[in-house]
């Protein structure tokens, strides 16, 4: 059950990190006016915000069955430990707390460039948090590509 978990989580990153770059990519351009914020910008949008979601629903799962998250006070000593006790989930639920709030915000806006504009920097700050937040391979924390 876990490793099926695991496999999921693993995968996923690469949609979730897809979807945000098409959602960031798709508002360059079109943040100072002019363009109408369409069904199909919300959508792009919209795909980013439950894919991260998802990930997160399945992270927090795997948050109370990993090896790898030792409840102790030890555990902040080591590298590994403490990255999954406290990094990898505080800094993904702060990127997800940018993406849902600009997602919400953006449906408020009237204007569409400002649509556009608050959807591009709260993706894209939400992006750069989850990209420092993966346990990459070459930071030997245990991660894998796939
Ligand atoms: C967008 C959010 C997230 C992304 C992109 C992400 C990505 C990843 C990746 C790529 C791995 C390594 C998997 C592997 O190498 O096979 C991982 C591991 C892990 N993640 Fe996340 N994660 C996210 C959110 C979360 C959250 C919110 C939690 C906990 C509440 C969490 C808990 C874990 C745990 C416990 C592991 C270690 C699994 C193990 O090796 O036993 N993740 N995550």
């Amino acid at each position: 059950m876990y490793d099926i978990l695991l496999h999921a989580h693993s995968g996923l990153r690469w949609l979730v990190l897809a979807t945000l770059i098409i959602a960031i990519v798709n508002s360059f351009g079109k943040t100072r006016g002019g363009v109408t914020y369409s069904k199909k910008d919300k959508q792009k949008a919209l795909f980013a915000l439950i894919f991260t979601h998802l990930q997160f629903v399945i992270g927090l799962v795997m948050y109370f069955m990993s090896p790898k998250v030792v409840f102790e006070a030890a555990s902040m000593k080591s590298d590994v430990l403490r990255f999954f006790l406290v990094e990898h989930v505080g800094l993904m639920l702060v990127a997800l707390i940018f993406i849902t709030v600009s997602y919400s915000k953006a449906k408020k806006i009237a204007m569409d460039g400002k649509k556009f504009k608050t959807i591009m920097i709260g993706y894209l700050i939400g992006l750069i948090l989850i990209l420092a937040a993966i346990p990459w391979p070459f930071r030997d924390l245990g991660g894998s590509w796939f």
